[in-house]
């Protein structure tokens, strides 16, 4: 007899002896009272199994939707921090606008052997090849490590003038690392807006950082002064638009000193030295 037929005969045996056993237990279990100490272990031990095989069926089927819906939420949030985004609007059709690139943040310069349709900056933070630990001094947003390269969004009109740079900003509030992004006019200096796509903030105080009429505050507001240092800051209570300095000002947020202090911090590190500032530099050309 062939090998193969041996073995599959052995498998069919082994199967039906399987069936034979897992019945013989199941009719053993189900003559068993309701409320035997072994029937009710039995009956949650395969409760829970089942619930296990839907969950983990669930996990798996579900990641490449999750993933795609993830993708969609991030342009759907570059798109509102632009003031593009408007309800019905096809984000992917929408999102065509933005010219994507990677910068190596310590050059400042374009890299072009990174794809950035699929580099991901938060997983790079992770990655000890693709990261650096930021020493404790210089790291005033509290985020431990930076990626080496930064994923930029350039949007460009019809004829291909850049009308917004849009830059991945990241730092820790009270009790969480708040992610967002920093849309700077094509001076890059004037902020067009700020949006925040995933923070673990307090709903009503810190998590206000989301509020849209807080963050139209932020429109026009300026990032460097005349040496180029980054100052843009919150400060507590309402800014006066006619104090010196104002432009350089953002409302606090009210009840949430911590949580402004942390934004303060994240636009003063990703805009800095160790962020944005070589590539912003060479950009602008020194524009600003
Ligand atoms: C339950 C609870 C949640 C809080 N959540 C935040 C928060 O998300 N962000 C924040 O800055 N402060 C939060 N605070 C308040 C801080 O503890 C701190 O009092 C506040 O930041 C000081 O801000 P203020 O000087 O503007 O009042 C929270 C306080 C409590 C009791």
């Amino acid at each position: 007899m062939p090998e193969n037929t041996q073995t599959s005969a052995g498998f069919s045996e082994t199967w039906q002896q399987w069936k034979a056993r897992a019945k013989a237990y199941f009719d053993k279990l189900r003559a068993l009272p309701n409320d035997s100490f072994e029937k009710t272990l039995a009956v949650a031990f395969w409760v829970c199994m089942a619930c296990a095989v839907v969950v983990s069926f669930a996990a798996v089927a579900l990641k490449p939707l999750q993933e795609a819906n993830k993708a969609a939420d991030m342009k759907r949030n570059i798109l509102e921090v632009v003031g593009l985004w408007e309800e019905g609007l096809d984000v992917d059709e929408a999102f065509k606008r933005f010219e994507i690139k990677v910068v190596d943040l310590a050059t400042g310069e374009f890299v072009e052997d990174i794809d950035p349709e699929t580099y991901d900056m938060r997983q790079a933070a992770k990655d000890p090849d693709l990261s650096e630990p930021i020493p404790r001094e210089r790291d005033v947003a509290q985020i431990k490590r930076k990626p080496k390269y930064a994923t930029v969004y350039l949007l460009r009109d019809d004829s291909g003038e850049l009308q917004a740079i849009v830059l991945p900003v990241s730092g820790y509030g009270l009790w969480s690392t708040m992610y967002g992004f920093l849309a700077l006019e094509p001076d890059c200096n004037t902020v067009i807006g700020i949006n925040f796509y995933d923070q673990g903030e307090t709903p009503g105080l810190g998590g206000e950082v989301v509020n849209p009429e807080w963050r139209a505050l932020w429109r026009g507001k300026k990032v460097y002064d005349e040496n180029g240092t980054p100052v843009l800051r919150l400060v507590k209570g309402t800014v006066d638009p006619k104090q010196p300095g104002a432009e350089y000002m953002v409302d606090g947020l009210a009840g949430a000193t911590l949580t402004s202090n942390g934004v303060s911090n994240l636009i003063r590190f990703w805009l800095g030295e160790d962020g944005y500032k070589p590539f912003l530099d060479k950009f602008c050309g020194g524009a600003r």
